[in-house]
């Protein structure tokens, strides 16, 4: 039988996301619920190794729902990738008789968390927060709904002035290794061209498809690219190619950068948070670990990190489809 659990240990790593707050609260609050201590640790792993943590209560968490970034601050753990690391990280938590870690992050949070759970034996259940939306086993992550919402108010706005100046801008939005923030934008925003890093199209398609637009009439077009994107080496690349192959289009670039990662969470993250944050603890009550817990089809499930760490989580077609056919 699993060993009862009496303490529990949160914390945040990784690129911060909008909703964190939301989720810490949830966790911190479903443990008093349940009668178990909780400690936040600062800075992800890296503050495990420093000792450096904090006991939340209820009260603790009041007023952090509505905010951005995270309470506990995030890291990414150099020190934590080392196995003399990670034994300082064991010995910690030993000390504090911390007997579960709930994580919130992203993928290399979770790979961490694995290794740690199967080398020292505490049980961890990850939650996934991150504006990218790029984990396995949800359809939805942490932050991806506030970040998309940010894009699309920026963009509307870059539309407003590309518009009147005739001109054709470059955007860059997050997403180093995914394209679901710049695909979902892209459509809520109305973009021309949209260039993600899992689609390589190249650029002909690009001039292609622009050179449609002028002869349709339109005067203005917008261009969402992923920062990950394979058709050219940078957003400002891109745009200077275009300049020499069409020089009749003024062109202007902007990257919309960590703005993305901030601002007061949407409805649907607060949500979203909440209920990971209460299944999490409840998970590990039950005697489960080393999953991570995500949503499909409404309804909350449980992952096995290790699936979690190998699979990739796709982007539309349908949705590629659907651009493509709106652009015109
Ligand atoms: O949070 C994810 C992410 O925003 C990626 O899209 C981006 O490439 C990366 O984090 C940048 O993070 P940082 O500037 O913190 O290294």
């Amino acid at each position: 039988m699993a060993q009862k659990i009496k303490k529990i240990g949160v914390m945040t790593s990784g690129g911060d996301a909008p909703g964190m707050n939301a989720a810490i609260r949830a966790v911190v609050r479903a443990c008093a619920y349940y009668d178990v201590i909780c400690l936040g640790f600062y800075r992800g792993y890296q503050g495990i190794i420093e000792n450096d943590f904090i006991e939340l209560q209820p009260r603790s968490v009041k007023n952090i729902i509505n905010k951005g970034g995270t309470i506990l601050k995030s890291a990414r753990s150099g020190d934590f990738r080392t196995v003399e690391g990670r034994k300082k990280a064991y010995e910690n938590l030993k000390e504090n008789e911390v007997d579960a870690m709930v994580l919130i992050g992203g993928d290399g949070t979770f790979t961490g968390g694995l290794i740690f759970s199967n080398e020292f034996d505490i049980p961890v259940v990850g939650i996934p927060g991150t504006i990218d939306n790029d984990i396995c086993g949800t359809q939805f992550t942490i932050g991806y709904d506030t970040a998309l919402n940010t894009v699309v108010e920026a963009v509307d706005k870059i539309r407003d002035t590309a518009s009147s100046h005739n001109r054709l801008f470059f955007v860059e939005v997050m997403g180093r290794d995914a394209g679901f923030i710049a695909l979902n934008s892209g459509v809520g925003a109305g973009a021309e061209e949209i260039l993600i890093p899992e689609e390589d199209n190249g650029l002909d398609k690009l001039l292609e498809s622009l050179k449609r637009s002028k002869r349709s009439g339109k005067s203005s077009s917008i261009v969402v690219v992923a920062e990950g994107d394979k058709t050219g080496k940078s957003v400002f690349d891109l745009a200077d190619y275009v300049k020499q192959h069409m020089p009749e289009y003024n062109s202007r670039v902007t990257v919309l950068g960590h703005l993305q990662r901030g601002g007061s969470p949407s409805c649907f993250d607060r949500v979203l948070a909440s209920r990971l944050g209460v299944k999490a603890v409840e998970f590990l009550l039950d005697g489960q670990r080393d999953i991570m817990v995500g949503i499909e089809n409404h309804e909350i499930i449980s992952t096995e990190i290790s699936t979690i760490t190998k699979g990739k989580h796709d982007i539309s077609r349908e949705l590629l489809r659907i651009a493509d056919i709106l652009s015109i």
